[in-house]
């Protein structure tokens, strides 16, 4: 594999919510997911539900043979903690099966369907739970495994079940946000601990959601907003994982309204931070009322909205390349998040755990032809062969994701996958970037 170095781990991320459905199958619980989508039908576009899904907990042995058809030589999903602890034989069997096509089985134990009977994670016993879970996994998938990551994007479930309110617990409590963030980043080291007390042969790390901040304005307002942003969605939780304490800064602004310490107990190093990116984020300081919107409809003219009235705001970036649900095309900013990662923390191994385009395509032969995901994928992929020539140690590109699936709030209409899913039959067929990308990394296809 000439384009990039040896040993690069390559193929696609999942998330068990998104593919799976079998939603009350073998002891599984109701996810929080699931029932904010039975309560809430309206929030998610054209009021669709996890239940189904993909199918893929019935058609994981098919999707394996994708997977290695489309010559891929690592695979990331995620566990589903509500199917725990009966549900732990379905990973044996998928990840034996990655393991027997070669396949490296990267597994993240928490991407957001936090079993529904715990409540949060502001809860205490969330954590001794989450121990117990991660206990279970290192004990019967310790020795295949090949990356653990202990949590996906707490920065943005925490942001979004918290601040804006469109994920659950669908409030908005800045307090309650922080305090259920340390309790995710809690877990993340007491799980790492518990890893490495059980000699996994994994990896170790954790997918952070990382975005590069760019100020929008030229007033000293505007610039502590960006400050503020990047402070709390990209350094809290950098710092919080890597060194094991909130960054001083933005420590000193909040700690008389917080009930933990700045220092996170038994902190532990990582083996690889996963950096999951899709686009920068633009602020300025914000005089609009404070108001939150998404974009779930695919309709450019329908504008995403962060406002923090008094605070910061999210702005619309200055040129025009954006994705039909709003959100800018930078691949320069995944270059330059790299080089700066690798310069904030050398020698710390870096992998892109998630990087994708979503778009709106149907099943039909011309959305099978997505070009346009082909020339995202392309840019992104020069963007880290830059970064490597400038010295950051990226080791793998995850794309987001393997199947068309269930985007949150986007319902399946925001479609991210190699391979299409006809929406009735749920028969899988690769679209044209599946093809291209086995050549770029089989054949050493130019970008
Ligand atoms: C990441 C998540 O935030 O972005 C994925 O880890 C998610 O689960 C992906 O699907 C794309 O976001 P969305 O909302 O467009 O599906």
């Amino acid at each position: 594999m000439s384009n990039f170095p040896a040993g690069f781990l390559w193929g696609c991320a999942t998330a068990a919510l998104q593919i799976e459905g079998s939603t009350q199958c073998d002891g599984r619980v109701d996810s929080i997911w699931d029932v904010f989508c039975r309560q809430n039908p309206d929030r998610i576009h054209a009021q669709a539900t996890p239940e189904r899904a993909c199918d893929h907990y019935q058609r994981w042995s098919e999707d394996l043979d994708w997977i290695a058809k489309l010559g891929h030589n690592a695979y990331r999903f995620s566990i589903a903690w509500p199917r725990m602890p009966g549900g732990i034989d379905f990973y044996d069997r998928l990840i034996d099966g990655l393991c027997a096509r070669g396949i490296q089985p990267m597994a993240t134990l928490y991407h957001w369907d936090l079993p529904h009977p715990l409540g949060n994670w502001e809860n205490p016993a969330t954590l001794d739970a989450f121990l117990q879970y991660t206990q279970l996994c290192a004990d019967r998938l310790g020795d295949r495994v090949s990356h653990w990551m202990t949590l996906n994007e707490p920065a943005w479930s925490v942001m979004n079940g918290y601040v804006t309110g469109l994920h659950p617990p669908a409030v908005h409590d800045l307090k309650r946000a922080f305090t259920a963030a340390h309790g995710q980043l809690q877990a993340h080291h007491l799980a790492l601990a518990e890893l490495r007390r059980q000699r996994v042969v994994g990896k170790l790390g954790i997918a952070l959601n990382l975005s590069p901040v760019k100020c929008a304005g030229d007033t000293r307002r505007d610039r502590r907003a960006a400050r503020w942003a990047d402070d709390y969605l990209n350094r809290w939780f950098l710092e919080g994982v890597v060194h094991g304490a909130y960054p001083e800064r933005a420590w000193r602004l909040l700690q008389h309204t917080l009930d933990f310490d700045k220092q996170l107990t038994h902190p532990q190093p990582l083996d690889f931070l996963g950096v999951n990116y899709y686009y920068p984020k633009w602020v300025a300081h914000s005089q609009l009322p404070t108001r939150f919107h998404l974009n779930t409809s695919g309709n450019a003219h329908d504008k995403c909205q962060f406002s923090l009235q008094g605070r910061l705001r999210f702005c619309d970036p200055p040129q025009t390349r954006k994705t039909e649900w709003d959100w800018e095309i930078d691949p320069e900013g995944l270059e330059n998040l790299l080089v700066q990662l690798h310069h904030s923390y050398p020698g710390l191994p870096l992998v892109v755990t998630e990087n994708g385009i979503g778009l709106g395509e149907s099943w039909s032969d011309q959305s099978l032809q997505d070009s346009q995901r082909i020339e995202f994928v392309a840019a992104h992929l020069r963007a880290i062969q830059k970064a490597i020539a400038a010295g950051a140690p990226v080791q793998g590109y995850l794309m987001w994701s393997l199947m068309d699936n269930f985007s949150w709030l986007n319902g399946y209409h925001k479609r991210y996958g190699l391979l299409a899913i006809h929406p009735e039959t749920l028969e899988r067929r690769p679209k044209a970037s599946a093809e291209w990308f086995r050549q770029v990394f089989c054949d050493q296809l130019s970008l």
